[in-house]
């Protein structure tokens, strides 16, 4: 965000250049006409990045792979964390907000099924590495060295870590957490897993965002979480609202008692004004988008078939 406050700069891959076709639901937001600065920069190039912000007042730093894969996981996500509180430092920014992840926060086998998970816990490294969770191992390590590199190089620095984000689709491609919903509507999943997820609403996320960056007394990290569901209670929902799918009724583990919600706050998010969108809006909201998009058919309904039969 530029200092004079009316425009904002914007960051593409590299290889996908500012007037890619991925990047024209970024062109067609409201005022992104007069306002919308879009300029090529990778996480892993130090000049690129400068670039980028340099003139900014503050920085929103999201882009990150997502990704299970070790390599393209970890140096970018770290590095490119780095890079960026470095070259907002290097700026002079006013603040950057760090969008960090649950996975920073919850991966820690020692915790007690009564412990509330909040701004306070981290995820265990080790764990997180023995159990080949590269996204959460990454996204701990990014969280960490930008606290490290903010304290050394004295930039005010506020995370939102968000859980799994849900909600209608911007761009024209399915990201992963859209996946684990398309999943449950597309018949490719028969069965649900015997786990457990935390959802947010990216109205909300996006408003969290905006929250910690403009409260002056905001600090430290905040966890952007509405509910946690067991997939049970996410393949109800979605067939309440949506019985013309083929959404799984069976749990894939029918031995061990069925996992329970982990407990959780968002009171710092709350406290900042945040009234957080249920989860049964955004997965309605979820699939509506899906359907408008084309990437889920929309069923013949009842009436449908007998119009087309008369
Ligand atoms: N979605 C969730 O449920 C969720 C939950 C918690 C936290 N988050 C965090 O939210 C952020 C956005 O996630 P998302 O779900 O929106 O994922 P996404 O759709 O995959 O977006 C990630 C973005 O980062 C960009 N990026 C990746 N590597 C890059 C690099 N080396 N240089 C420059 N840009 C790069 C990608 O650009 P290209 O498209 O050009 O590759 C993409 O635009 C991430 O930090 C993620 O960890 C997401």
């Amino acid at each position: 965000m530029p200092v004079d406050g009316s425009s904002v700069s914007g960051t593409v891959c590299v290889t996908g250049a500012g007037d890619d076709p991925k990047n024209s639901h970024l062109r067609e937001l409201e005022g992104a006409k007069d306002r919308l600065i879009l300029c090529k920069a990778d996480l892993l190039d130090y000049g690129s990045l400068r670039d980028a912000i340099n003139g900014c007042e503050g920085v929103f730093h999201t882009a990150s792979p997502v990704t299970d894969d070790p390599e393209q996981m970890v140096e970018p996500a770290v590095n490119g964390t780095t890079n960026v509180i470095n070259a907002a430092a290097e700026a002079g920014v006013r603040r950057v907000v760090f969008t960090s992840s649950i996975g920073a926060v919850y991966m820690d086998p020692n915790r007690g099924p009564d412990v509330v998970v909040d701004e306070t816990c981290w995820s265990d490294l080790e764990f997180c590495k023995n159990t080949k969770n590269w996204y959460c191992y990454g996204k701990a390590v990014a969280e960490q060295a930008a606290w490290d590199v903010s304290k050394e190089k004295g930039v005010d620095l506020v995370v939102v870590n968000p859980v799994l984000v849900l909600g209608p689709l911007l761009q024209p491609t399915v990201n992963a957490s859209i996946i684990h919903i398309l999943k449950y509507l597309t018949g490719s999943a028969k069965t649900y897993a015997n786990s457990v997820q935390a959802y947010v609403h990216v109205k909300d996320v996006a408003l969290a965002h905006i929250l910690v960056y403009e409260t002056p007394s905001a600090s430290g990290r905040y966890l952007c979480a509405e509910s946690v569901l067991h997939r049970g209670d996410v393949v109800e929902i979605l067939a309440k609202f949506f019985p013309e799918y083929p959404i799984p009724t069976k749990c894939s583990d029918q031995v061990k008692p069925r996992v329970k919600p982990y407990k959780f706050s968002n009171k710092k998010l709350k406290d900042l004004g945040l009234e957080f969108i249920s989860v049964k809006q955004c997965l309605y909201e979820t699939v509506k988008s899906l359907q408008d998009k084309g990437h889920l058919p929309i069923p013949p309904q009842p009436e449908d078939s007998l119009r087309i039969n008369s």
